[in-house]
């Protein structure tokens, strides 16, 4: 294989790690600048330069897209995706992680055992958002911060209420966070490549200090993570797009909290920590994975005119509920089912013999007017619209 690793530092552990881990096992390897690359859409395809030059052909790319390099950084790995090269974290899921916020909403519904999580902008709204997270001690974060650089612990509503209102300021946006005391300062760091935990650790902050950040002084020592803690930690790595990743989890009474997905995670800490070789189980995975880039299926399939991919719920008292895949009916309608959705577990490709059952949820593709009606009608919440008066409201305004 021929691999690109994109970085901007370009003699970091991590990089180096990753390196040599390539050459180790005879792999082509080659560690290029993320702001050195030119995104060429001039020609009939979409090309990119490296270093004022054509870039040649590799089969795989890395990408180490630091925080400060968020935007130019996965254009360059998005230009790879549309070049069809393989990346385990594509440009949508390093983006996606990156903003504390927008990774929370999409983890929300998931299944994905959170801290209670609030955002507002008005300040006339914060004193209700502490509330709804349980009040305080709150914790309130940078949208982008990290290394625990914009977290802050706030002991009373006031002080949480001052702090918030003088970053909004400053014009930043923060998110209001329950504070999970019962973790104790220490939270659990745990490396996903693939479909599996290669590593994992437990931070510990120092002294009084609740931020357990080894930039923060927080020391680490190796753990084993239970079944349950595995399995959240790959399925938010998966649900956020990125297959190398590293998933921050804090201890809380009914299991595991995620607090965020990092999309570069670095290996000094865990590797010293476990003594295990994950560099060089992301570039086995990589290996592995090279021949099958990511492919935008939503996007694709939608350019045929008419079809489209679509979520249908088998809802009780759905005429779905009970009957095979291919009694259903879907089929004669042209509707293929891709994955079947069942509380936390996905079956792709399932078999026409396969029952379906209350809750399930169907990603289906097929003609966009033959699944409308199967799509339920949102039940969930009453339209709080009121209702317009019978005289047109226009009459009155006066004109001019
Ligand atoms: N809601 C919370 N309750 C308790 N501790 C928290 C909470 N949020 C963050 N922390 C602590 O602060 C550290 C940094 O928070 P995190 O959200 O990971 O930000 P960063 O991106 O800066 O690392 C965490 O590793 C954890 O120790
Ligand atoms: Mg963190």
């Amino acid at each position: 294989m021929k691999l690109a690793i994109l970085s901007r530092s370009l003699r970091a552990y991590s990089t180096q790690r990753l390196r040599t881990a390539a050459l180790e096992r005879g792999h082509q390897v080659k560690v290029l600048d993320t702001l050195r690359f030119g995104i060429d859409l001039s020609g009939d395809e979409p090309d990119l330069h490296f270093r004022g030059r054509p870039l040649s052909t590799y089969d795989a790319v890395l990408p180490r897209v630091g925080a400060s390099v968020t935007y130019f950084g996965t254009a360059v790995v998005r230009q790879f995706e549309q070049m069809d090269v393989y990346t385990p974290n594509t440009a949508n899921g390093i983006m996606n992680s990156r903003d504390k916020l927008r990774a929370t909403q999409i983890l929300s519904r998931h299944n994905i055992g959170m801290p209670a999580t609030a955002f507002v902008r008005n300040r006339a709204e914060i004193p209700h958002a502490i509330e709804m997270v349980g009040g305080a001690p709150v914790v309130v974060k940078l949208l982008e911060g990290t290394q625990g650089i914009g977290v802050i612990l706030a002991p009373t509503m006031k002080v949480a209420e001052a702090i918030i209102e003088t970053l909004h300021g400053t014009n930043q946006q923060v998110l209001i966070q329950r504070f999970v005391k019962e973790s104790k300062g220490k939270d659990v760091r745990a490396l996903v490549v693939g479909d599996r935990v290669v590593a994992a650790m437990r931070r510990r902050a120092q002294g009084d200090e609740f931020r357990s950040n080894v930039h923060r002084g927080g020391s680490v020592e190796r753990v084993d993570l239970d079944p349950e803690y595995e399995e959240i930690a790959v399925r938010a790595a998966h649900i956020m797009g990125l297959r190398v990743a590293g998933v921050d989890m804090l201890e809380g009474n009914d299991g595991p909290l995620v607090m965020e997905v990092n999309s570069s995670p670095g290996l000094q800490g865990i590797e010293a920590a476990t003594k295990l070789d994950v560099a060089g189980a992301i570039v086995d995975y990589i290996a592995d994975q090279s021949g099958f880039p990511d492919i935008d299926v939503r996007q694709r399939l939608a350019v045929s005119t008419g079809y489209g991919v679509a979520e249908i719920a088998v809802m009780s008292g759905s005429e779905l509920v009970g009957q095979t895949i291919e009694a259903s009916g879907l089929w004669e309608k042209d509707i293929q089912v891709l994955t079947l959705h069942r509380g936390t577990r996905v079956v792709p490709n399932p078999a026409g013999a396969k029952v379906l059952e209350d809750g399930d949820r169907l990603l289906c593709f097929g003609k966009h007017e033959h699944m409308r009606s199967l799509i339920p009608a949102r039940s969930r919440r009453p339209r709080r619209v009121r209702k317009l008066p019978k005289t047109p409201i226009l009459e009155d305004v006066p004109t001019g």
